[in-house]
């Protein structure tokens, strides 16, 4: 797609930060005195990752993976690749997994399992956005942000051929119909 355009501003970052604030209570009272650590997954999540922690009352240790499942399109291609892994050994840990956005719901899957292999104590997921209509398997999102219909969403992390992840805001893409006639 080029000259791709964005739309409106959909969620803001102070209404963004209100909700890191309510869920990192949420997460306090699950956790109370115990260790967390919480896995954000590159790119999309920094941005949330840093609201999310930075809000949290408990013992915090972090850590980052990388994954991919999508290449420059807005099309999932259903298939997840660990980028990098952990530095961490998270076996016995409270593990709480940071995400951009849950769309298909592969790769959460995918990392959920991941983890559970891995012989961590518990696996929640975080996710700032998620898009329910975009659904191909089933997964459990214990903290989400705030859910969006089904359209092709950048801005607070989120790219579209690694563009808009500045953005402090959540916003979409518009014109998406240029990229099917170019792929075709
Ligand atoms: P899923 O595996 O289909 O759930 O997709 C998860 C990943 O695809 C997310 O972590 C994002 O990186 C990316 N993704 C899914 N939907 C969008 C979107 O609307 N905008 C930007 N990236 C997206
Ligand atoms: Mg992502």
């Amino acid at each position: 797609m080029r000259n791709e355009t964005i739309g409106s501003v959909m969620i803001t970052q102070e209404q963004i930060n209100d909700r890191a604030a309510e869920i990192a209570r949420q997460i306090e009272r699950d956790f109370q005195g115990q260790e967390v650590i919480l896995v954000g997954i590159l790119k999309g999540a920094v941005m949330w990752m840093v609201d999310i922690m930075k809000n949290l009352k408990l013992d915090v240790r972090i850590d980052f993976m990388a994954v991919s499942s999508y290449g420059s399109s807005t099309k999932s291609s259903g298939i997840v690749k660990i980028v990098k892994d952990l530095d961490t050994d998270i076996k016995g840990q409270n593990v709480i997994i940071v995400e951009d956005i849950v769309d298909s719901g592969t790769t959460l899957k995918y990392l959920r399992q991941y983890f559970e292999n891995r012989k961590a104590r518990t696996v929640k997921i975080c996710t700032l956005l998620d898009k329910p209509e975009g659904r191909k398997t089933d997964v459990e999102v214990d903290y989400s942000g705030f859910t969006v219909d089904d359209r092709f969403i950048v801005g607070y992390g989120l790219d579209y051929d690694q563009k808009y992840r500045n953005l402090p805001y959540v916003t979409y893409l518009e014109a998406a119909a240029d990229e099917q006639t170019e792929n075709r």
